[in-house]
């Protein structure tokens, strides 16, 4: 049985949206103020709350924010007499699975309780599967770190081996949710590593940029399906919202003692950085961008604009090339960007290798 919270100040509203849900066999509980709807989420436990904005006393927001926090397997609907985008967004962002405007019908009011129970669902069990592929790395990290205390270290370097299967694993988890993926992944990671080889950096940098740069949209796990795959543009606050996936990249992958995935959290916060400060999530320039998130954003953007999208056909590489030359030192840097023509030959012959 699924439970319900039903939070308004209306008695009216309130009863109606009970009888609403309860004929779809939704169980159903009501709460005239914050107070009461905090003593009913103390005492059991709620799939999602429907929560109105104007409460008296305390606001729907401030429940909003308590709920997602201390109870994050309950989903919140807001639902307000307020037609406000900021508020909305506002709301969006502490949690709120979704913004329903007075006088609701009955139809949106199912679908919109639907979806976030869906939603819910669907973020649960990719939390477990989180939770479990990090087991399943420490279990064989101690695994490994003992076969190498027991054989006097002769296995070449198991750590480095174990790094390269997490960052595959995430990709593969990422993989669930991205409808933008088929090669691009492979062949994104691969420019990365010929643009930092041409570039002559380090040839250790050039591996591990190479592996790091597939978690590059890894952020985007926790983006809301209705932003994520929505098939038409987005609008500024949802692209706000999409804009998030560089900084969940970037918690995902931050703090590990592994250079690797330090590779991987710096890609994932700055590839949508621009060399003249336009780009975000910091707004960061010139070389406050790392050398890693410049070479991400030309392979990245390249492999973009040669590949076909739902709303277009890929661009021709020669017009590809024209429309970023026109980014010099705008967008990109202009020595990442010289190096993705030093070595075209290469980049052309993966095109072709990795096609859709
Ligand atoms: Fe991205
Ligand atoms: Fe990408």
């Amino acid at each position: 049985m699924t439970h319900l919270l039903l939070v308004d100040d209306e008695d009216a509203l309130r009863r109606w949206e009970r009888r609403v849900l309860e004929s779809q066999r939704y169980e159903c509980k009501e709460a005239v103020d914050v107070p009461e709807a905090r003593a009913a989420l103390a005492g059991e436990r709620f799939d999602l709350a429907l929560l109105d904005v104007n409460l008296p006393g305390e606001s729907g927001i401030e429940l909003l924010s308590e709920i997602r926090t201390e109870h994050p397997g309950t989903a919140v609907l807001m639902v307000t007499g307020e037609d406000d985008l900021s508020l909305a967004t506002r709301a969006i962002e502490l949690g709120a699975y979704g913004y329903l405007v007075k006088p609701v019908r009955a139809g949106e009011l199912l679908i919109n309780v639907t979806n976030a129970l869906h939603r819910l669902r669907r973020e649960t069990e990719l939390l477990r599967r989180v939770d479990s592929l990090e087991n399943n790395r420490e279990v064989a990290e101690r695994e490994l770190r003992s076969a190498l205390h027991t054989n006097g270290g002769r296995t070449s370097d198991p750590i480095a081996l174990l790094e390269s299967e997490t960052i595959h694993r995430l990709v593969r988890l990422a993989e669930f949710r991205d409808a933008q993926t088929g090669q691009h992944l492979v062949r994104m990671s691969r420019y990365c590593e010929l643009i930092a080889r041409a570039l002559e950096l380090e040839d250790s940098f050039c591996r591990q940029i190479r592996l790091a740069s597939e978690l590059h949209d890894v952020g985007k796990v926790a983006i809301p399906d209705r932003i994520l795959l929505k098939p038409g543009t987005l609008t500024s606050a949802e692209r706000r919202v999409m804009e998030t996936h560089t900084e969940i990249g970037h918690r995902i992958l931050s703090d590990s003692g592994s250079e690797l995935l330090q590779v991987a959290a710096t890609i994932a916060h700055t590839h949508h950085e621009r060399w003249d400060g336009t780009g975000y999530p910091r707004g960061l320039s010139g070389t406050e961008i790392p050398i890693a998130g410049r070479i991400a954003a030309v392979a990245d953007v390249f492999d973009a604009l040669t590949s076909d999208r739902v709303y277009r056909p890929a661009f021709p590489v020669g017009m590809a090339v024209e429309m970023m030359e026109a980014e010099r030192g705008r967008h990109f840097e202009e020595r990442a960007l010289q190096a993705l023509h030093d070595v075209f030959g290469q980049i052309e012959a993966i095109r072709r290798e990795f096609g859709d």
